[in-house]
């Protein structure tokens, strides 16, 4: 490995039990493809299509994830609060409120890089306590320092605000990649400063429902605007997210490639999970 390169694989918002044996079911094979030094996951779906708790934070770690990535539904699971304040390698949006639980990035080293992970969230139509572009400037200026590449994942709805976020921190870190939509966007590129950029890598979970409810559920609720319970779907589940090549300079990218993968179990691993 020359300089600071590293292979990163970034993985979308994990939904439920379904996009968690999605993701475990899968990484083998996907590290045997990329060979990535880390993996990288959005995991603010994990428990049950909302929120994650300890045991499952502990479950990913364990499983060859090196930092989770969060959004707006970090504190669905009260229990989770103690454990984004230890020191475990787990984000929420950095622009939150500063006295909700947890932290904002985080640095973790393998094969002798150092990879800054930032979690931001978009300030439209989202709940997040401060403004995502002057807090996205002060901890990146931090990271810079602490970190020889940087991985941003922007947590937000509107894709103008992600696209701009991208322009706004291109040629500063190596990637800006986008969750929370849970459908992937086709713009995956490397922009002209070196930033690798997606507006949304998408989600691992259930294709055959909406954005990962049961799509019958989904459906019945907006045909009928009365209360309809939401199930997570385990139709069609398949893993999305990214593989981003970070250059042997500093917070630079040469490219970034979308991985769009079914899952397919076989008899047993599907009678075990
Ligand atoms: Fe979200």
């Amino acid at each position: 490995m020359a300089g600071h390169e590293a292979t990163i694989l970034f993985v979308g918002d994990v939904v439920g039990s379904v996009g968690r044996r999605t993701l475990l079911g899968l990484l083998p094979q996907l590290r045997e493809r990329h060979a990535p030094d880390f993996v990288v996951v959005n995991g603010e779906n994990i428990a049950g299509g909302l929120g994650i708790t300890p045991k499952l934070a502990d479950d990913l770690l364990a499983n060859g994830v090196d930092v989770i990535t969060l959004g707006n539904h970090t504190y669905q699971r009260k229990e989770i609060g103690p454990y984004l304040d230890s020191d475990k390698p787990i984000v929420r949006p950095a622009n939150f409120l500063a006295a909700q639980p947890g932290r904002g990035s985080v640095v973790v080293e393998r094969n002798g890089v150092r990879l800054g992970v930032l979690n931001l969230q978009g300030n439209v139509f989202l709940q997040s306590g401060r403004h995502m572009f002057s807090e996205a400037d002060t901890s990146v200026a931090k990271l810079e320092r602490e970190a020889d590449h940087v991985l941003v994942d922007v947590h937000a709805e509107a894709t103008s605000e992600k696209v701009a976020l991208g322009w706004h921190l291109d040629g500063r870190v190596t990637a800006v990649v986008g969750t929370h939509t849970h459908v992937p966007t086709a713009d995956a590129r490397v922009l002209p400063g070196g930033t690798a950029y997606c507006t949304d890598v998408g989600m691992t979970g259930p294709r055959g429902g909406v954005i990962g409810v049961k799509k019958e559920q989904a459906i019945a609720s907006m045909r009928t605007h009365m209360k309809v319970r939401f199930e997570t779907s385990e139709d069609d589940p398949w893993l999305m997210g990214v593989v981003i090549r970070a250059a042997a300079e500093p917070r630079r990218a040469t490219a970034i490639e979308q991985v769009l993968e079914p899952w397919r179990p076989g008899p047993r691993a599907a009678a075990g999970s």
